[in-house]
């Protein structure tokens, strides 16, 4: 599917329902309520493509759940009552999925082979295989050290090592497979990294009835977990906030695009990810926080953002984490901004759905931006912004960032392989046109 996106309209509305659940807590939610003694009520699941394969994955564990809507229920009968699936765990292109369903289906000592698209297959995994195997976990990569994972069943009643171990990146993904296999530990399991990476895992798992301390010492940010005895957790109840990272692009092109002015309601606004909000407002970004309330378990706000004139900014450290997905609508605002924008520490971009440092300079070059490219990250000297035919390179926020960049373009930007959009944002470019926007899709 192609998206051509025609410049120069305002956007202006309210949103609130039509942003998709956060994706993060909507992995969590389905995944642990899987694990859990009783029957859990999630509302406002993220449906999309990335997740489906985590609900797929519920299944081929035995477990039942029902979607009406955006609400899912999902009946847990305790760790014990879990399969060993019998076919390979199609993770499809999501890591939260496949490194999430690691940590579960190895502290529940489970057998499983765990596989996704060619371009999972190239993520990196030792990140997760080295530390369970200290734990004991039996598990086998392919040659390269990715996808597919064996892991291989433990006997009945033995527990894994508890683990010591500091993750040598900040990674959500990494802490939250480790909390989960340390689940099926002997005792209490200690995880440090050296940012503070989202913390929802630690947030839900709480309230299950986990015990988890998480604390700061030096530049390092640990987490504490003690396995439950037995292994209980209890079911969920939650309505879940709408996604920070889907708002995002939507809160660029309101900063960006003249005449603009958006109402985004209901937002996850856990600190762990309000790093581009910072950073907007630090660049002259004028977004009001209103209504700051707390819903399942997580900080929860409303956004008013009106069109501003951005400065360019410096980016590196602990915000590099805090804003880990947006980097690429980021880049889309410092690439309109009066002045320079550098981004540093940020290497961890190369690796995720695309090389977001490569992809980003080649497409957003293609638009006429200057930017240049660095190991770790990118400086880019703020401009005009001109009509082009650019590339997802299948990454879904590739593909919406270059989508807001063509509503300031000079001419139309068509965007090619658009369909990955869907992957965290369905109905992405009809909520655009809702608002005032003007993008026609094209088979
Ligand atoms: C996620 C963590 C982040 C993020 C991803 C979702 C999660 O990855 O990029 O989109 O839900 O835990 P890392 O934790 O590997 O940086």
């Amino acid at each position: 599917m192609k998206l051509i996106v025609n410049p120069n309209t305002p956007l202006r509305g309210s949103v609130g329902a039509q942003l998709p659940g956060d994706k993060s807590i909507s992995h969590r939610a389905a995944l642990f309520a899987a694990l859990a003694n009783g029957t859990s009520h999630i509302e406002n699941f993220q449906v999309s493509g990335v997740t489906r394969p985590m609900l797929q994955a519920l299944t081929s564990l035995g477990v039942t759940w029902t979607l009406d809507g955006k609400n899912l229920t999902v009946k847990g009968h305790g760790v014990k009552s879990l399969k060993n699936p019998s076919f390979p765990m199609d993770c499809g292109n999501s890591a939260t999925t496949l490194r999430l369903l690691a940590g579960a289906v190895s502290g529940a000592g489970l057998r499983a082979i765990l596989d996704g698209t060619p371009a999972l297959r190239r993520r990196p995994m030792e990140r997760i295989v080295e530390p369970l195997r200290l734990m004991g976990v039996e598990i086998e990569p392919s040659a390269n050290g990715a996808a597919p994972l064996l892991i291989k069943a433990r006997e009945k009643n033995q527990k894994l090592r508890p683990l010591q171990y500091d993750m040598p990146v900040a990674s959500a993904q990494v802490k939250s497979c480790l909390m989960l296999a340390a689940l099926g530990g002997a005792g209490r399991t200690v995880l440090s990294e050296p940012g503070l990476s989202r913390d929802h895992t630690e947030r839900m798992l709480a309230s299950m009835g986990v015990e988890i301390v998480s604390s700061r010492s030096d530049s390092r940010y640990f987490v504490e977990i003690l396995p439950p005895d037995p292994f209980t957790l209890s079911p969920l109840d939650l309505s879940l906030p709408a996604d920070p990272s889907a708002a995002a692009f939507l809160i660029v092109a309101a900063l960006i695009t003249p005449g603009s002015e958006l109402e985004l309601n209901g937002l996850c606004l856990n600190p762990t990810r309000t790093g581009l909000l910072d950073v907007l407002k630090e660049m002259g970004g004028n977004i009001v926080v209103r209504n700051q309330r707390t819903a399942a378990g997580e900080p929860v706000g409303d956004l008013l953002v009106k069109h501003s004139a951005l400065k360019g900014t410096h980016i590196a450290g602990e915000m590099v984490v805090r804003m880990i997905d947006e980097f690429p609508i980021l880049a889309v605002a410092a690439a309109v901004a009066d002045g320079t924008t550098t981004v540093r520490d940020a290497r961890e971009l190369r690796l995720k759905e695309s090389d977001r440092i490569s992809m980003l300079a080649a497409e957003l070059r293609l638009l006429g931006v200057n930017i240049e490219e660095q190991a770790d990250g990118f400086t880019i000297r703020g401009g005009d912004v001109s009509g082009a035919v650019v590339q997802s390179h299948s990454d879904h926020r590739l593909a919406m960032s270059l989508a807001v960049a063509g509503l300031v373009a000079h001419q139309p930007v068509t965007i090619h392989n658009a369909q990955c959009t869907a992957e965290s944002f369905p109905g992405f470019a009809e909520l655009l046109n809702e608002l005032g926007a003007n993008l026609q899709r094209e088979d």
